[in-house]
């Protein structure tokens, strides 16, 4: 467990746009939020993550959601510190806040669709990864399949493509689920679903467990 003056910090980061960066910083903060104080930073400027907060009808969401320019008042706030952050990104790999972050992550992982073309522009960001993990050796990354689907033989093959790339390939995988979406309409997180939502935790539970592990 991480301790109290640093917390361990968590960014989804890629360049490209809908992969899922949103989703699952969105949901693996609530995950995290379970073992410890959480805190999600949205340092989008189309403010996904704080416009999915804000369409909470009552149930209050199990971390705390702050903006780029509000995150480090947030980390100094009165009341517990949070033992986790995590960074929801902007798609874009040299973006400043970016680029400073990474001189201070614990974690990227960067979440890709389960199709080659998705890939192909991949390298700059696995360098930008490389030169970050040199000046900053604790610096864990991997990727992350997102929206895989049950046919074993693609992910497996999306695997083998991923290989390709100097940075890990996490061995578990978050699956296209409907709830994900419908979660985000409501303002929830799928761990506040209930039995719907819980194939969907099992699942972000386990990346959890390799980010932390
Ligand atoms: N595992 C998933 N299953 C189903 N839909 C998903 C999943 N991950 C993301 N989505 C949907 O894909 C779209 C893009 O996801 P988003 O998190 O906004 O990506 P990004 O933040 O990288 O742009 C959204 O409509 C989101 O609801
Ligand atoms: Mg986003």
């Amino acid at each position: 467990m991480p301790d109290r003056l640093a917390p361990f910090q968590l960014a989804l980061l890629n360049h490209k746009g809908g992969t899922g960066k949103t989703t699952l910083a969105f949901n693996l903060a609530a995950a995290l939020a379970q073992r410890a104080p959480t805190l999600l930073v949205d340092l989008d400027a189309q403010g996904s993550a704080l416009q999915w907060a804000a369409q909470q009808g009552g149930e209050k969401l199990p971390m705390r959601v702050s903006a780029a320019l509000e995150a480090e008042a947030a980390l100094g706030a009165a009341g517990e510190p949070p033992a986790f952050v995590v960074w929801d990104c902007p798609p874009s790999s040299d973006h400043p806040q970016v680029l400073a972050l990474l001189s201070q992550l614990d974690w990227v992982l960067v979440p890709v669709l389960p199709s080659p073309i998705d890939l192909w522009a991949s390298w700059h960001l696995v360098r930008l990864l490389q030169q970050a993990r040199a000046s900053r050796p604790g610096l864990q990354a991997a990727f992350v399949i997102n929206q895989a689907e049950p046919d074993s033989a693609l992910t497996a093959a999306m695997h083998d493509a991923l290989r390709e790339f100097e940075l890990q390939v996490l061995p578990c995988v978050v699956r296209r689920r409907a709830i994900y979406r419908s979660a985000a309409l409501g303002g929830q997180t799928v761990q506040m679903l209930g039995r719907r939502g819980a194939a969907a935790a099992a699942e972000l539970d386990a990346v959890i467990e390799e980010i932390l592990k």
